[in-house]
């Protein structure tokens, strides 16, 4: 996720900025860049890797005035290179940008045809060459900005300079965070808190839509139709750890409900629902040979193998290939039957997995194509994939995955639909009905975190028992896996996930009035034999906590908890269960004090067999 640093006031702005990067480190990036202005002179600097590569540029040359912006850029369009890196300027007009522009393409098509050059692979330069454009028009930087504003479509948070009009910064959000901070006789911008806490606690907050007009007297706020708006600072008392973590406990807890954002930034420009398609860009693959595929492979290892499991029924059902799903681990070793015509579907949050890089080589190494399902731009994972699907979760800090599995979970739906539009399975009708219930997915994951505070409740509940069962049928399976999985890794407290109706078949015999046991049942077609595997539990004494769907009231009598997430359709219902998931292992480990971002024994990278 980008950081973005603004500065206009009497001090020089660099040294203000690359402090404000470094303290927005922890976002991750893969590169940074500046942008001074002083006497109508633009000096903008940008460097590949961490910020002391930009420093030592500075060092040599460095960048004066007293107004700038800066950013660290965390690649989502193009891999990462100084090329890439923002600032990114056309003509007199210099901007950062966090966020993704959904119909870049078609504006660059037009501003192509309007006669303007690109330098970059990124989705941001077209704001640039979109306000130079739109300045010719009106001759007012202002106006050129708001017009731009609302030519494109996606998510934003960018802040702008001009050439011509040096005595202003202009700033504007929509989906991706912008805070404004006031100072004496100075003005700060920053995608964070931390990024001006040494300078200021007095911040406003912009919302969606907002823009910020800045001088170094005055700064004046609007809409995008250019009506002016009132806004109230807050007194931020946050010490720097607490801002870092955007005021969560722990980073786990803000990546839990930074799920609704990475999940829409995921989904983001790849939906035609006009068309009734999916458009993969970096998929690697034409449609003739992903029409021919006889078979595909799905190699993964922990979450992302519990992902996979979740896009087996996704690719089987909406495409019907057939699919093997393995560990990376096992893969590699089996000596797999892997033909031309088949797909080896590498999923890795890191992209640097040991195993999963040597299941991609193995299938490879066996004429055999390969597409992974990735988070980190341009990682080994990615580069040596034949095509890639980006997640855009952001980075993920907390080892244990959260927002990296359910962008995992969107981008194998996404290859579903395209397989299954390319292989004449589903009409366009189709393919937009499900386009559709995906983009209702970011706020159903919003009114699923509602359940917070009672999940918290519950887990105080439950917290001292000495092991765990999760029960799910279906596409529900591989999400009791990953309740366990969650619960063990940051708890330390025993949990086994298990298929609901494989219960009787052993684990049963462990139920009594010390097992606690999370059974997964939404409304589905395997709902009553769900309940059925309930009621077995419930016979032995053992306690039952229900994950049920909108307002089904058939268990409440039945069970001991009860957690509801809304109603959505069966495909997309692993996303909302995973969310108590999530919250009931946080919320245990918090009661029992492990840590919770960094557990013992584990590495958010397993770069080792
Ligand atoms: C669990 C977890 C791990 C990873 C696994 C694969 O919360 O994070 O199980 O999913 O180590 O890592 P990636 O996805 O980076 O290949």
């Amino acid at each position: 996720m980008c950081g973005i640093v603004g500065y206009i006031g009497q001090q020089q702005a660099s040294p203000i900025i690359i402090d404000g990067l470094r303290r927005l480190e922890y976002r991750g990036y893969d590169s940074a860049g500046i942008c001074t202005l002083e006497n109508g002179e633009l000096q903008i600097y940008r460097a590949e890797g961490k910020l002391i590569n930009l420093e030592n540029i500075l060092r040599e040359t460095p960048a004066t005035g007293s107004r700038g912006i800066g950013h660290t850029r965390w690649a989502t369009h193009g891999k990462p290179s100084e090329i890439n890196a923002h600032p990114h300027k056309a003509g007199d007009f210099v901007v950062v940008h966090n966020g993704i522009i959904e119909n870049y393409l078609k504006l660059k098509e037009m501003l192509q045809a309007a006669g303007h050059n690109f330098s970059s692979e990124t989705d941001t330069e077209i704001i640039a060459h979109l306000v130079e454009e739109n300045y010719k028009g009106s001759g007012d930087f202002e106006t050129a900005v708001r017009k731009t504003l609302n030519e494109v479509q996606g998510a934003y948070a960018v802040a702008i300079i001009c050439r011509q009009e040096p005595d202003k910064l202009i700033a504007a959000k929509l989906g991706s965070p912008l805070v404004v901070g006031q100072g004496q006789g100075e003005y700060f911008v920053a995608s964070d808190i931390p990024a001006m806490l040494s300078h200021t606690r007095e911040m406003i907050f912009l919302e969606d839509g907002e823009m910020v007009v800045f001088t170094e007297q005055e700064m004046r706020f609007t809409d995008l139709a250019g009506d002016e708006l009132q806004k109230q600072s807050k007194t931020i008392t946050w010490s720097p750890l607490m801002a870092e973590k955007g005021g969560y406990k722990h980073f786990m807890l803000k990546e839990i409900y930074e799920q609704p954002r990475a999940v829409a930034d995921t989904i983001a420009g790849r939906l035609q629902a006009e068309e009734g398609d999916i458009y993969l860009e970096d998929i690697g693959l034409s449609d003739e040979q992903l029409q021919q595929l006889d078979k595909i492979f799905i190699i993964a290892c922990g979450t992302s193998w519990h992902a996979g499991l979740v896009g087996k029924f996704y690719i089987e059902k909406l495409a019907r290939v057939p699919v093997e799903i393995d560990i990376a681990s096992e893969f590699r070793y089996r000596d797999p039957i892997v033909g031309e015509n088949s797909l080896t579907v590498l999923i890795s949050q890191s992209g640097e997995t040991a195993d999963t890089l040597a299941g991609l080589r193995e299938a490879k190494g066996k004429g055999g194509k390969t597409l992974c399902v990735c988070n980190v731009v341009d990682s080994s994972i990615a580069r040596e994939s034949d095509g890639v699907i980006y997640t855009h979760a952001g980075p993920e800090i907390g080892v244990a995955s959260t927002k990296a599995f359910t962008t995992q979970l969107v981008a194998l739906y996404q290859l579903a639909l395209k397989l299954g539009r390319v292989r004449g399975l589903l009409t366009a009708d189709q393919c937009r009905e499900q386009v559709e219930a995906l983009l209702t997915l970011p706020r159903k994951l919003e009114e699923a975190l509602e359940i917070d505070g009672h999940v918290e409740e519950i887990s105080r509940e439950f917290m001292n028992a000495r092991d765990f069962l999760y029960l799910g049928r279906g596409n529900q399976y591989p999400i009791a896996l990953e309740g366990a999985l969650k619960l063990k890794e940051i708890s330390y407290i025993h949990a086994e996930g298990y298929p609901a109706g494989e219960m009787k078949h052993g684990p049963i015999a462990l139920i009594d009035e010390q097992l606690p046991v999370v059974v997964l049942v939404p409304r589905n077609d395997t709902y009553e034999k769900v309940v059925s595997n309930l009621e077995e539990v419930k016979a032995r004494g053992g306690k039952v906590i229900a994950v049920v769907s909108g307002d089904d009231s058939e268990l409440i009598d039945k069970v001991d908890a009860i957690i509801r997430v809304p109603e959505i359709n069966d495909d997309l219902m692993p996303l909302l269960t995973s969310i108590p998931m999530q919250l009931l292992a946080y919320h245990v480990a918090v009661f029992k004090g492990t840590d919770v971002d960094q557990p013992r024994n584990l590495a958010k990278s397993v770069t080792v067999e």
